[in-house]
């Protein structure tokens, strides 16, 4: 929701940039006559449906239905919170979001949440130095001052409420930490979460500190300890040193996803400062889906025991409905009793990379996996490969790959495979409304915001009963109030109503003429509404002066409307 940000500044900002610019810098646009288009990057597909318009200022895609204004697409793509999507395109065009109202309200708070952890995270770093036993473990695990530095590792000290004293100074504070996930609440209250653990703050994609892990050195209890979920935190979308990766390369061609933060921290400290890891949790969608959006080849890393490998089988099926064209995913397993952090400590960098040379390329892995205790020397164990990997290669997106995956199934089976034909929508939907007068204006009008300044009140149309009326008089009254709006502003302040859906679809529509032309139409359309505006009224007193009930206004009414009717055009 816009909330904070005054709506006013959104509309100057979207008249400020382009989108297309904006797209461009994530998606290599080509251009298609008026228009831009790509492959969409919101749904896999081999032809492209995605479409950027400059004139209107906004993209849809017509596989998906994606769509929105350069603020929804960096909100989608980048996956920003609103205000944050706001934020970044304002840096883009140099210029300060204004907030409104004071800091008791949410998107204050939310900035002070950040704040928070930020302080708890320098807290941390603070203690480190002071504590005989951390520094002693970071000695004993190699970690090097820099490193230190750079993943900002902490140490967060015995008691019970040390974060809590030097933090929450005030009521509102302590609730804030709580929110954070900093405190526990037992029978004495509320105390800190981390105790004697060493510190690593999980950052998100802009460098802000929104979780942490903390390791025991010894001793009972869980080896590493999260933070919990929070308003900031949620584990199943956030890998542990993104934020580090991208700081560290300019182009990114690869990504290796290991277990821990150990395995993180001692790779870049080795200089493989590609890896990143998920936080405790087997690798979601999500996960796939930042990572591929990130670089193009992945490289999976598990323990080779029992659980690294169905570990990595659910890499796998993650992975598998994004596997477009021009990504690649690996796959490594570690001997027994080794982690990358033992293993690049061993072998240094380079043994590590000549490991990763060596990783399994997802379509090895897939059906090494499925062939694993089936007989493919017997025709039954053939037929059994085939039924376990059909379903999963239906989840591949159209493309090369997906058609040599199944061309690899016909190989080792035999079995005929042709991947079913992808489903291709009709032009004209089933779905798609009729078109009414009412529905045209409003086409008219979203595909030229500035016809809207051709209208005068009172709209002559207003009092006509029928659907979609009170919503083109609203759409005037805004675009009156505020001219120079363009298309996706227009979208964009709609956004969230219930009506949305009906505007993204009828702001699609294409008016090839001069804009002379379509103003013609458009008021030749609100001509056509007044008229039935008039015939609806005089119906209404006809059938009013049949039942007798006409009273002295009524038929003052009925006169003047029948002398508008014999004469249409007084202006
Ligand atoms: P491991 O047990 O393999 O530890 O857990 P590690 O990463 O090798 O840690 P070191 O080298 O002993 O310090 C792998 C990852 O699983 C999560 C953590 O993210 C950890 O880095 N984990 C593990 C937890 O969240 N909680 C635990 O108690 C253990
Ligand atoms: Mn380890």
């Amino acid at each position: 929701m816009p909330g904070l940000i005054p709506e006013r500044f959104i509309d100057e900002l979207l008249s400020r940039v382009d989108i297309v610019d904006v797209v461009q810098q994530r998606v290599p646009l080509k251009r298609a006559g008026r228009e831009w288009t790509a492959c969409c990057p919101f749904h896999d597909e081999r032809t492209p449906s995605f479409t950027v318009s400059p004139a209107k200022q906004f993209y849809h895609c017509f596989g998906c239905g994606a769509h929105g204004s350069a603020i929804r697409f960096l909100m989608d793509y980048d996956r920003l919170e609103f205000p944050d999507a706001v934020e970044e395109l304002a840096q883009a065009v140099g210029v300060t979001v204004p907030h409104e109202g004071g800091p008791a309200r949410p998107r204050e708070d939310r900035t002070d949440l950040y704040a928070l952890l930020d302080g708890a995270a320098t807290f941390y770093q603070d203690q480190l130095p002071k504590s005989e036993a951390a520094r002693a473990y970071c000695k004993k695990r190699g970690l090097d001052k820099d490193i230190v530095q750079r993943f900002r590792i902490g140490w967060a000290p015995g008691g019970w409420d040390a974060v809590k004293r030097a933090l929450g100074t005030s009521d509102a504070r302590v609730k804030m930490l709580e929110q954070a996930g900093m405190l526990s609440t037992g029978d004495k209250g509320k105390y800190d979460r981390f105790r004697e653990r060493l510190m690593f703050p999980i950052m998100d994609r802009r460098g802000r500190v929104i979780a942490f892990g903390g390791r025991i050195l010894e001793g009972d209890g869980p080896k590493y300890l999260n933070s919990p979920e929070t308003p900031l935190f949620h584990k199943g979308r956030e890998l542990f040193a993104l934020w580090q990766v991208r700081q560290a390369n300019t182009k990114l061609e690869r990504l290796i996803v290991v277990e821990g933060y150990m395995d993180v921290v001692s790779l870049h400290q080795a200089g493989v400062a590609q890896a990143v890891a998920t936080l405790g949790t087997a690798t979601t969608g999500e996960h796939a889906e930042l990572l591929f959006r990130t670089a193009p080849d992945v490289y999976f890393c598990f323990d080779g025991d029992r659980a690294g490998r169905s570990a990595a089988w659910r890499a796998l099926e993650s992975v598998l409905p994004r596997m477009r064209d021009g990504r690649q995913a690996f796959f490594l397993f570690l001997p027994e009793g080794e982690d990358p952090d033992s293993l690049v400590r061993k072998e240094g960098s380079a043994g590590f990379e000549a490991r990763l040379r060596q990783a399994t390329p997802l379509s090895e892995y897939f059906y090494g996996f499925l062939s694993h205790d089936v007989n493919v020397a017997t025709l039954d164990g053939r037929a059994r490969l085939a039924e376990h990997a059909k379903p999963l290669l239906a989840k591949l997106p159209d493309g090369a790959f997906r058609d040599l995956m199944y061309a690899e199934l016909e190989k080792r089976t035999g079995v005929q495979t042709a991947p079913a034909m992808p489903v291709r929508l009709p032009s004209a939907s089933p779905g798609t409304p009729r078109r009414t007068l009412v529905r045209s204006a409003i086409a008219m009008l979203l595909a030229q915001p500035a016809l809207a300044q051709e209208v005068t009140l009172p709209y002559a149309f207003a009092e006509l009963d029928k659907p979609g009326i009170p919503l083109l008089a609203e759409l005037l009254d805004f675009l009156q109030a505020r001219p120079g709006v363009n298309t996706a502003m227009l979208l964009e302040h709609f956004a969230g109503r219930e009506e949305s859906a009906a505007l993204q679809k009828l702001a699609l529509t294409e008016f090839p003429g001069e804009p002379e032309t379509l103003r013609t139409e458009f008021l030749d359309a609100l001509r056509k509404l007044a008229e039935q505006t008039t015939q609806q009224r005089l119906d209404a007193l006809i059938r009013k002066q049949s039942e007798g009930a006409l009273d002295a206004n009524d038929k003052n009414e009925l006169r003047e409307l029948l002398a508008r009717k014999a004469n249409p055009n007084p202006a």
